[in-house]
């Protein structure tokens, strides 16, 4: 448990005379699932050390690889770190059950995809809704779905000569990039561009600035629905 201070009347006066009363937020409890190098990872963690995400914690992170270097970034903080590998299973169905159980033994309240390559299994999705997160490295619903992930994303937005480009953080549904969106934040393309400079630059300006602004607005209670959208509310 968590303690929040709040400012109200009637309740316990301060030294100062202000007074306040504390409510009790539960720490949100988040799993990150990782496919490669972490550097969304790596901005969470810097982002809670830094007090810019509160009320949350990591308490595991899940690899699909276990040479994935978001691994070392979990050990290094004294986190949970874990290889759950689809290889290690004589059938995806083995794998997916592997998962859920892997997932469910941290109890989360939020499970945060930083650039994880697998595909969910349904039983996952379906056990926690609307508690899902993706990073996605476009500004949905441009590029995004079957095939853009990683460089692909930033080739196609190349290829098509666009001006803008961004990242957009969405919770997850069955589809693939197809959930309600969260956040987005734009990122110019520039002349002379390749998909690895725009890759950086998109990561920098956009996906390691949303991610972890998302969540901190899922852990301070910041999140609305109205017809199935997200909005944030300060
Ligand atoms: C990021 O571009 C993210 O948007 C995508 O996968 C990449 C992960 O990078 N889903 P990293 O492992 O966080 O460095």
């Amino acid at each position: 448990m968590n303690f929040m201070a709040c400012a109200v009347s009637g309740s316990d006066e301060s030294r100062h005379g202000m007074r306040f009363v504390y409510k009790e937020v539960p720490m949100t409890k988040i799993v990150v699932l990782v496919s490669g190098g972490g550097t969304n990872l790596q901005a969470i963690m810097d982002k809670m050390d830094s007090g810019a995400i509160t009320n949350a914690e990591i308490v595991a992170v899940i690899s699909n690889k276990a040479d994935a270097y978001a691994l070392e970034r979990a050990k290094n903080k004294g986190i949970a770190a874990e290889c759950i590998s689809p290889k290690s299973f004589a059938s995806r169905a083995e794998f997916n059950e592997a998962l859920l159980a892997g997932v469910n033994k941290y109890e989360p309240d939020l499970i945060v995809l930083a650039g994880y390559l697998v595909i969910l299994p349904a039983c996952l999705i379906q056990a926690y809704p609307q508690k899902i997160l993706n990073i996605h490295p476009s500004l949905i619903p441009s590029f995004c779905g079957d095939g853009f992930y990683g460089l692909h994303v930033h080739e196609a937005v190349l290829a098509r000569g666009n001006k803008v480009t961004g990242a957009t953080v969405h919770f997850v549904d069955e589809g693939t990039d197809t959930g309600p969106i969260l956040m987005q934040k734009a990122v110019a393309v520039k002349c002379g561009d390749t998909p690895e400079v725009l890759q950086r630059r998109v990561m920098e300006e956009a996906e390691w600035e949303i991610l972890p602004a998302a969540i901190n607005a899922i852990a301070n209670d910041k999140v609305t629905w109205q017809d199935g959208k997200a909005f944030i509310t300060e």
